[in-house]
């Protein structure tokens, strides 16, 4: 489909699509896109194509996608005063930091900025720290990238390195998220930047979201903050980093709200691409540190044996695999076993501690993270299979590097990479 559109307004093209500018001047978030690059929006995602000089556009929509001209240019004002103000800044390196809540245009804005400075021909990086909405390495990781190129979706990079969280919200792992994004930031700075931009999540609301920000902003130091608002969602946050260099900008009401169905929709594709060509590997759980391991205790083995005895004279059986964590004993057994309450209350009195029954199976889909002896991060995997007899880990990754470190996640995949509710967190 050929369609022109008229200098001064812009076209917004809702993916899955794709859009080749064939003539006229447009720029996609900063980018000047050439008459020939073919650029591709992905489903959920939404494009502001704005027209410098009336062009042409080729378009190819899939299904459920759209494309329709409004006027003006959908990237507010305040975008291009925030570019400013962060090029005028005469640290260096610099480091922006980017806060706003959901869908209020973070990962826009930080692309904007990224292709600002292209076009100043600095040494740009991205630090991706939005575990669920992941633009740089796999959904649950903070990743960074040094953008060499203009880009229109910060998704198409490659990262550098990635930090293995393993949940999709840091409501659940707050100092996981923030050793992450601190290593990884000091790992760019031992490559010379000129800008290191820093994406965050967007949990910004109420008092534990609001202490999270503060912690990230102090533990990162950066030079200036940019606020990203629609109404003013963030004033709390803003209250309490009073004393830091802030820049309010506008989230452009171009915006597409996304459902959190969505969004869900969106980080699968984000497992998919990271196991892509992924393979089944068994590896002895004895080669292995196994870490996060709080749910089934893996690595662990038991100790006292008597004790062990005792506790399977009081199950009336001999489980798959047994053992006692600090907060409560975990129990596996087979797919159609069954195990009676009141033997189960017959360890927990023995032992004081709660008991946690996992069946067989129960495991298999947990995301985990690999990683070599020396712990750099390889790449993601989903665990296949636990063969407990055997003491093997059987796991679903595209890695063929040896890995030597595993980190269990808390996020469950099913086997079409789709998320499922991980078992037993409502035991916990
Ligand atoms: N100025 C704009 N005009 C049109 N669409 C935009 C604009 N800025 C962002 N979008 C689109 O809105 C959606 C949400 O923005 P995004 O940057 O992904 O938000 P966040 O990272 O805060 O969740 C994306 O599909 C994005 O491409
Ligand atoms: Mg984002």
């Amino acid at each position: 489909m050929n369609r022109t559109v008229e200098s001064g307004k812009t076209l917004l093209v809702d993916g899955p699509a794709s859009v080749v500018a064939t003539s006229g001047r447009v720029e996609v978030f900063g980018f000047i896109v050439g008459n020939t690059s073919k650029v591709v929006i992905r489903e959920g995602k939404r494009l502001p194509f704005v027209v410098e000089e009336t062009a042409t556009f080729d378009i190819s929509l899939g299904e459920g996608a759209n494309a329709e001209e409004v006027d003006g240019n959908t990237v507010p004002p305040s975008w291009i005063r925030a570019y400013e103000e962060l090029l005028n800044l005469q640290t260096k390196p610099v480091t922006a930091m980017v806060l706003g809540t959901v869908d209020s245009g973070k990962t826009s804005f930080c692309t904007y900025l990224i292709n600002k400075l292209l076009r100043e021909k600095q040494k740009v990086a991205i630090l991706d720290g939005d575990l669920g909405q992941s633009d740089i390495g796999p959904p649950c990781t903070i990743g960074y990238a040094f953008v060499t190129k203009p880009v229109t979706d910060l998704f198409d990079l490659e990262a550098e390195n990635a930090f293995f969280v393993g949940v999709t919200s840091p409501s659940r792992a707050i100092s996981k998220a923030i050793e992450g994004l601190a290593s990884l930031k000091k790992e760019i700075l031992g490559n010379s930047p000129d800008f290191v931009i820093i994406n965050t999540d967007g949990w910004v609301e109420g008092e534990d979201a609001v202490n999270y920000k503060v912690q990230l902003v102090e533990e990162l130091s950066s030079d200036v903050i940019f606020c990203i608002q629609r109404e003013d969602e963030l004033a709390p946050l803003l209250n309490v980093l009073e004393r830091f260099k802030k820049v309010i900008v506008d989230s452009p009401s171009a915006i597409r709200q996304r459902s959190r169905e969505k969004r869900r929709s969106l980080r699968e594709l984000g497992y998919v691409k990271y196991l892509r060509n992924a393979k089944v590997q068994s590896l002895p759980l004895s080669w292995l540190k196994i870490e996060e391991n709080e749910l089934i205790g893996l690595s662990k083995t038991r100790k006292n044996i008597k004790q062990a005895r005792k506790i399977y004279e009081l199950l009336g059986m001999k489980p798959l695999h047994f053992v006692e964590l600090q907060d409560r004993i975990c129990i596996v057994i087979g797919k159609r076993r069954g195990i009676s309450a009141g033997n189960i209350k017959k360890v927990e009195e023995f032992m004081k501690k709660k008991v946690m029954v996992i069946w067989k199976g129960e495991e298999e889909g947990l995301l985990m993270g690999l990683h070599d002896a020396e712990r750099k991060f390889l790449g993601i995997g989903v665990l296949h299979e636990i063969d407990y007899m055997r003491k093997i880990i059987k796991i679903l990754t595209p890695v063929s590097e040896k890995i030597s470190i595993v980190t269990i996640g808390r996020v469950k995949l099913d086997k079409n990479l789709k998320e499922i509710p991980a078992f037993a967190e409502e035991n916990l």
